[in-house]
């Protein structure tokens, strides 16, 4: 049984296909984790988050499932997957896996028997509606583009809804045969020893009367969150779900996707315990700053900078409602967004400010995430094609770009500091051809140079991995997993707050959110725990730009 409970937990976030790969197909596989877990146990973590393993026709890069029961046979063997998990627990790391409850691939059998059947038992475990006019039931549109509406192919008035690829069919929660499959399926990897679950896309599982339209200026299909995202019910599904998944295993960890979640329906997420996530990751803290958007184009292929202000507010907003109440999910990156690097820091800041940021973020109160690469400094890497991205939206965004004068170069630029996919390529090990990922062509790969290597980093006192390992030291102390949390009223220049056990155990974290030198009248607070570009003199801290401090009394 895991001894951790939620808020000693600090989670690497693996996405398989780009982690290591150990049989040179140019892609990552189990045996490639289960190769670097000592990597992993050196650098401070204690769980582990694969993105899905299961087998798949890779539309949405693992998250279309169509067997729940296998494992992908690019990434390996359930064999692979069982020595995984005992060498991962042997170590002291424990696994937790993706678990896509919202929607199947159209490859998965009960799909397969629908299309097939209109009176096939499994018909109802997904969404049909008749057509409206001529056209989809409604304007609502798909997160992936276009309508949520694709045509059933025995029935041209007919369709049914895929709020994802039109190939990831939304699965109905309200069909018992649906509520009772996920939990065998969870309870099948909870017997392989996996020691929690990440619930993609939970926060979907539940949507409105279909015959409802958004209020719309256009005839484009719109993005219709109020029909389709956090409603009620979907409350009533995840309780009784997670109440299940504690009887079957009652120390179980669930991290819950809730992209669009604000504070509130954090709350009702994570309360009560035993029937609830134990921690959610929105996504709202990151705050946009869209001035640089051209609002001719598409959004998805233009970067947009983190707007501080607006992140700071929010992150007060999490850290005080949840005090008393859950662990928010401390994070920066993860596979959907681009890497915070690429959002926030100049490229010759990088390294500073890779720092910088790792000592605001995980220092306060909460669950620390850290996407794979991050701890060496990853930014996303810019693509060699259009094609690379992998994403019709971005053929589009191209288009319209060239359209407007916008040179080739430009565009991939512009759209690998905006897209998902350039903040998924391959972790650099060591300096040879393909990094010491893999001895062929890896299955993504940019040509721009990366980040040092694990290798040359471990070696160099300086490098930001060796700062990750001091900061995830730091983190597992008392004060920052049990202080309280007080943001100190500085300049958005500033990021300064302190962790309070009481009046002698506290500490004082402070961060220079800017390109000049700062300074911080730091008070008693004078023994420092970790610097970069900063130091303490009479009682004021003294901060290069990107400078971080950590002081005690
Ligand atoms: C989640 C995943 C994302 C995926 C989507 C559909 O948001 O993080 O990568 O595309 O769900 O499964
Ligand atoms: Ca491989």
């Amino acid at each position: 049984m895991s001894t951790l409970s939620a808020k000693e937990r600090i989670i690497y976030q693996i996405y398989p296909k780009s982690f290591k790969d150990s049989n040179g197909d140019g892609i990552g596989d189990l045996k490639g984790i289960t190769a670097k877990l000592k990597y992993l146990k050196q650098l401070g973590i204690n769980t582990i988050w694969l993105n899905p393993i299961y087998v798949s026709p890779q539309i949405d890069n693992g998250y279309d499932v169509a067997d729940y029961y296998q494992i992908d046979e690019k990434l390996g063997t359930m064999a692979d997957f069982d020595e995984l998990v005992a060498k991962a627990h042997a170590l002291g790391l424990d696994i937790i896996l993706d678990f896509v409850m919202n929607h199947t691939s159209d490859q998965h059998p009960w799909f397969q028997a629908a299309l097939k059947d209109k009176d096939s038992e499994f018909r109802n475990c997904y969404l049909w509606h008749q057509g409206k006019n001529g056209g989809p039931p409604n304007n609502w549109g798909s997160f992936f583009g276009g309508s949520v509406w694709q045509k059933d192919p025995l029935d041209s008035n007919n369709y049914y809804f895929h709020l994802f690829a039109k190939e990831m069919p939304d699965l109905n929660w309200a069909e018992p045969k649906v509520q009772v499959e996920m939990l065998k399926i969870a309870k099948f990897w909870l017997e392989h020893g996996v020691d929690g679950f990440r619930l993609d896309a939970f926060i979907h599982i539940a949507k409105a009367d279909f015959e409802q339209d958004m209020l719309a200026k256009s005839a484009e299909p719109q993005i219709a969150e109020m029909f389709y995202a956090n409603l009620p019910q979907v409350q009533v599904y995840l309780k009784e779900f997670i109440a299940q998944l504690h009887q079957i295993k009652p120390d179980i960890f669930i991290l819950g996707e809730a992209a669009s979640a604000d504070i509130d329906l954090a709350v009702d997420y994570t309360t009560p315990k035993k029937e609830s996530c134990d921690t959610v990751v929105t996504f709202r803290y990151f705050a946009e700053d869209k001035s640089q958007v051209e609002s001719d184009l598409p959004q998805i292929g233009q970067p947009v900078k983190l707007d501080i202000l607006g992140f700071r507010s929010n992150m007060l907003e999490w850290q005080k409602r949840l005090e008393g109440v859950s662990y928010p999910t401390l994070y920066w990156s993860n596979h959907d967004m681009p890497r915070i690097l690429s959002r926030f820091a100049p490229k010759k800041e990088s390294k500073a400010c890779a720092k910088m940021l790792a000592t605001l973020m995980y220092l306060q109160r909460g669950i620390a995430c850290i996407y794979y690469g991050e701890e060496l400094g990853m930014r996303s890497q810019t693509l060699g094609t259009v094609a690379d991205f992998e994403d019709p939206q971005i053929v589009d965004f191209a288009k319209q770009a060239k359209q407007k004068g916008w040179r080739d170069g430009e565009i991939l630029r512009k759209a690998s500091q905006a897209h998902k996919m350039a903040a998924r390529l391959p972790l650099p090990f060591d300096t040879t051809a393909y990094a010491g990922f893999s001895n062929v062509q890896p299955w993504k790969w940019s040509k721009e140079k990366n980040v040092a290597s694990i290798a040359e980093q471990m070696s160099d006192p300086d490098s930001v991995l060796n700062f990750y390992r001091q900061i995830l030291q730091l983190k597992q102390k008392p004060v920052f997993i049990e202080g309280r949390f007080i943001l100190e009223n500085t300049s958005s220049e500033l990021y300064v707050y302190r962790r309070v056990i009481d009046e002698h155990k506290q500490v004082l974290v402070i961060c220079n959110l800017s390109e000049h030198e700062k300074s911080y009248p730091c008070g008693a607070f004078t023994k420092v725990l970790l610097s970069q570009n900063a130091k303490v003199s009479a009682a004021q801290a003294k901060l290069a730009p990107y400078g971080s401090l950590i002081l005690q009394k």
